[in-house]
């Protein structure tokens, strides 16, 4: 049943894999063979104990045996982070989103015009995330369009999978030096756009970026709409995510019936869209998402911090709307997926509590929104979210009983078990590698690691 040139390949792995399939929140390969080739893509996924079908092909030393209490996962997709905030990340959460926005962000985000101090934290941020197995990340970084391309730059340096976003704002009543004209924001938009692809960084993307409805002229909204169709590219930007926000978006736009069809009459809601946050969404408004192929990035942590809201996880799967995890930094304080996956859960169980008819998420499931869900919520499952052959081989090996690390094993335990636990408790110490399209990329190597 398999078919590929054993030349062409680069890792054969045997153990446990687990991951996630439309079907199946968490799918547990057990004594599984999976073979990257190397353009790092999935080769093939056997059962390990049919072996004697391969050793033909391979040298039994050439195949990497997991131990019994380590497993593959695939990557983690961070579908909403801030790489210029990671710089104030766990400070500053005493606000509400809009005085939070003028009274820490803007002007930390103002001084990336400095490409030395855009280096050092676009640097960290990249090496922060990748450490804490995010294989997967899309960035917001600010106004800037050097430093924009240089946290791409920085990305495929280390290897990470990227969509990278320079931010447009043409309105900024409050800190009025944090914005660009209409003109400058088009024109350093399509600038950022065509510099990016003319580097050809294979794992690195353009985002078309409006920072938020209220940072933009309506006619700003609409060049950046016809910017992504004409050049077929991701959008990214934040919906409904505080109820003082959602009613300064009636006041600004007062001929759109909601937040989400302001977004929509720009042309700014197509299938290459996500969009952070929806806490406050109307039914109508999902509704409106499922048509267009729009999705959501829940950033659980952010939502807490900030007390901006709790989106309805339940209500917003119910409605087929593709649904990805971001850590929203520094919103949110922690630029770990293994928080965002722990609070979505949280999240959900403080709204069960509040209404016995909403079933809370399951550990399982939030398991697949950190991965396949973030993938689809991207518009990338088509390359990465799970071991599929043919895919790209992002992935976590993940061992639960490292030297100091944070678990505890009393007895041999199924994999179903070690994965609960490394969900719920582990940390990047029990990543002991990142792959990311076939290439390890953490441990770092000596050059990258200062
Ligand atoms: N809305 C507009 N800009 C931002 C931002 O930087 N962070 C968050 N959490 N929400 C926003
Ligand atoms: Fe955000």
């Amino acid at each position: 049943s398999t078919s590929f040139n054993p030349a062409g390949i680069r890792h054969v792995f045997r153990g446990t894999f687990v991951h996630s399939t439309p079907h199946c929140a968490l799918q547990i390969l057990e004594d599984a063979l999976v073979g990257v080739d190397t353009d790092g893509k999935i080769a093939f996924v056997e059962k390990g104990e049919d072996l004697s079908r391969f050793v033909i092909d391979f040298n039994l030393s050439d195949i990497i045996q997991l131990s019994q209490h380590e497993f593959f996962m695939p990557g983690l997709v961070d579908t909403h982070i801030h790489a210029a905030q990671y710089s104030y990340a766990g400070t500053a959460l005493d606000l509400p989103l809009l005085q939070w926005l003028n009274t820490y962000t803007f002007p930390v985000e103002s001084q990336f015009k400095d490409l030395d101090f855009a280096r050092k934290v676009y640097k960290q941020v990249v090496k922060r995330t990748l450490r804490n197995g995010t294989t997967t990340a899309c960035y917001f970084a600010t106004i800037h369009t050097n430093a924009s391309l240089l946290l791409g730059e920085i990305a495929n340096e280390f290897g990470q999978r990227a969509l990278v976003g320079k931010v447009c704002m043409d309105r900024n009543p409050s800190v009025k030096h944090y914005k660009e004209t209409l003109h400058e924001s088009q024109e350093e938009t399509c600038r950022f756009i065509a510099e990016l692809l003319d580097k050809k960084y294979p794992l690195v993307k353009p985002v078309v970026t409006p920072r938020f409805a209220p940072s933009c002229t309506g006619a700003l909204l609409g060049q950046l709409g016809a910017i992504a169709k004409n050049n077929n590219l991701h959008i990214q930007s934040h919906i409904s995510e505080n109820q003082e926000e959602v009613e300064l978006v009636k006041d600004i736009f007062p001929e759109s019936e909601s937040y989400t069809d302001v977004y929509y009459k720009y042309n700014l809601l197509t299938d290459k869209t996500i969009m952070a946050h929806g806490c406050y969404l109307s039914n109508e408004e999902l509704a409106l998402f499922k048509e267009t192929g729009a999705s959501l990035s829940h950033c659980p942590n952010s939502n807490i911090s900030l007390c901006s809201g709790i989106l309805n996880v339940r209500n917003v799967l119910k409605h087929n709307v593709k649904l990805g995890l971001g850590t929203d930094v520094a919103g949110g304080y922690s630029a770990s997926l293994l928080d965002a996956l722990r609070r979505a859960q949280d999240s959900s169980k403080v709204l069960a509590m509040q209404d016995p008819e909403l079933e809370p998420l399951s550990f399982e499931e939030a398991f697949r929104l950190a991965t396949l869900g973030g993938s689809q919520a991207l518009s990338l499952d088509g390359q990465i979210g799970n071991f599929e052959v043919g895919k790209d081989f992002d992935a976590l090996r993940v061992n639960l009983l490292v030297p100091g690390g944070p678990i505890d094993l009393i007895q041999h335990e199924e994999a179903k078990v070690l994965v609960e636990k490394f969900l719920n408790l582990g940390d990047d110490r029990n990543i002991v590698e990142v792959f990311v399209a076939g290439r390890r990329v953490v441990p770092f190597t000596d050059s990258k690691s200062d």
